[in-house]
């Protein structure tokens, strides 16, 4: 076996965790973080201990699906119980972290009143003392300023906490990933890394270069006991390979949800890599997968912070190929809008480059600029969203994730800065979750109802997207992000039907662009574009 060299088997999958629970950006910068384990996987742990039928139900109830129910039977309860302890004493400092933000919050509510804030300084809870300064706006309203980077260098960034487990995909149906934590399972592999380990790239450089079993063992520091499951994700054949494209024009590859592969034979950008798997009894034959990606990928670009945008378990297995991985800057501070250059810095990825809007960066042959998107984040003053143009060729692609046209003028002044767009590419789940969904986590104090669902987590709908069709004269329209493909429902937990709004939106936008002579299509599973 010594001698012998191995691939990894185009299946194998990592699931990375933050104790245990599936990782997203807001699990790894730490004032979030320390949100989430205090309101969001303590209580749904709670929970569950106290009512696991409740959580049994609610999971097999399609009208419940992507919320805060565990997907377990009621055998797993002393495991939970276990977990919780566990979290409770782990990440005490996290929670009094939590604490201590909730308790900032009710002191410049009750203190602040537009006068001086300096005398609160000493009044700041121990915890965030000398991580925070605080401030008004111009209207008098006090909130705080997180010193985020001097959190990462403290003890509330724990990269101990953070994990991998190595399984083999052998379907599309895999449970609703953000609300139940991963307990150990037959036929996986838990490794007790950090993501920002030097193993996992060794381990999916493996995909295409063949290593020996003693090499992958050591680089993943394994230990005893462990070496028969790795070897099972490993496999002799040798798998297929994607030719270099060397083509002369643009060519454009969708791969499922956000993702789009832009390449020309000098240059590739990816879009927000969400990748689907090759297994074996995989019959839609309407997939790209990991194989059909180039050898390295010279920008990653990444619209906005949602974990089915930004998303870990794609990022990692593609961390060893990618030279640039770009992303939109964070309003400075603020903790619903954490730095996400520091989320992936402090991950393990090299060559981060922060945009902001009207930002350029000069690409072989072209340009990726960073292009004003609106709404989707419920009204919150988030700043880490971008929609992004690729310029290559001599022709434009705009990529705008889950924009939404709040406000048409908007487009008329992108259409004066960048002329006429080749091909637009627009998400319209239109009929996103409310506030909280998201968000809920972060905040101090309940949220009225009626006020949590008036604030949605929508993109555009028919209207707003045919505006955006005429004002940039685009010339072509793809409808996309629908979160539709049946590999991406563990993380969307979307099925549609062609009842759903985004569907009857999006048939809407398709044939009013027939009609007009403009072709719209909208995207499924796998397409190529050449323009
Ligand atoms: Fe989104
Ligand atoms: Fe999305």
């Amino acid at each position: 076996m010594e001698d012998h060299k191995y691939y990894l088997k185009q299946n194998a999958q990592i699931d990375p965790l933050f104790n245990y629970w599936y990782a997203y950006p807001q699990l790894i910068s730490p004032a979030t973080a320390a949100m989430h384990i205090a309101n969001s996987h303590l209580k749904i742990m709670n929970s569950y201990v106290m009512s696991p039928d409740v959580h049994a139900a609610a999971v097999k109830n399609p009208a419940m699906r992507g919320g805060p129910f565990i997907d377990f039977q009621s055998n797993r309860v002393n495991e939970i119980r276990e977990l919780m302890s566990k979290t409770q004493s782990k990440q005490a400092h996290m929670i009094k972290l939590a604490e201590a933000i909730k308790s900032l919050n009710d002191l410049l509510a009750s203190e602040a009143k537009g006068y001086s804030i300096e005398a609160l300084y000493p009044k700041v809870p121990m915890e965030l003392r000398g991580y925070v300064e605080l401030v008004y706006d111009l209207n008098h309203n006090p909130s705080f300023r997180l010193l985020e980077s001097l959190l990462y260098k403290s003890e509330y960034y724990d990269p101990s906490s953070q994990s991998v487990i190595l399984s083999l995909v052998e379907s599309d149906d895999r449970p609703f990933a953000y609300s139940t934590p991963r307990l150990e399972e037959e036929g996986r592999l838990q490794l007790n890394i950090a993501f920002s380990h030097p193993g996992i790239d060794e381990l999916f450089k493996m995909r295409e270069v063949p290593q020996t079993f003693s090499y992958i063992k050591d680089a993943l520091g394994l230990k005893n006991g462990q070496e028969a499951m790795l070897a099972t994700f490993l496999t002799e054949a040798m798998p297929p390979k994607t030719p270099k494209y060397e083509g002369d024009s643009v060519r454009i590859r969708y791969f499922g949800h956000a993702c789009v592969l832009i390449e020309t034979k000098d240059v590739s950008v990816l879009t927000d890599p969400v990748i689907s798997y090759d297994y074996a009894n995989n019959d839609d034959g309407n997939r790209y997968t990991y194989a059909d990606l180039p050898e390295t990928i010279d920008y990653v670009v990444i619209t906005h912070s949602h974990a089915d945008h930004l998303m870990f378990e794609s990022l990692l297995q593609l961390r060893h190929k990618i030279k640039n991985i770009v992303v939109p800057r964070n309003g400075g501070g603020s903790l619903e809008d954490p730095s996400l250059k520091l989320v992936l810095q402090n991950t393990g990825f090299k060559n981060v480059i922060e945009v902001d809007e009207l930002d350029s960066i000069e690409i072989e042959g072209g340009s990726i600029d960073a292009v004003p998107f609106l709404g989707e984040h419920a009204d919150l003053n988030i700043r880490t969203k971008t929609a992004y143009l690729v310029r290559l060729g001599g022709k434009q692609a705009l990529f705008m994730a889950d924009s939404n046209n709040l406000e048409f003028m908007v487009y008329d002044h992108i259409h004066r800065l960048y002329g006429d767009i080749d091909v637009l590419f627009i998400g319209m789940e239109c009929d996103g979750a409310p506030l909280t969904w998201i968000y809920g986590s972060l905040f101090s104090r309940a949220i009225d109802r009626k006020m949590d669902r008036s604030r949605r987590l929508s993109g555009s709908d028919f209207e707003s997207a045919l505006d955006i069709v005429n004002r940039l004269n685009c010339k072509k329209a793809y409808v996309y992000a629908m979160g539709q493909e049946p590999w991406l429902c563990y993380l969307t937990s979307i099925k549609y039907t062609s009842e759903s709004r985004p569907i009857v939106e999006s048939d809407k936008l398709v044939e009013a662009c027939k009609q007009q002579g403009t072709f719209c299509e909208r995207l499924y599973g796998s397409k190529e574009i050449a323009i």
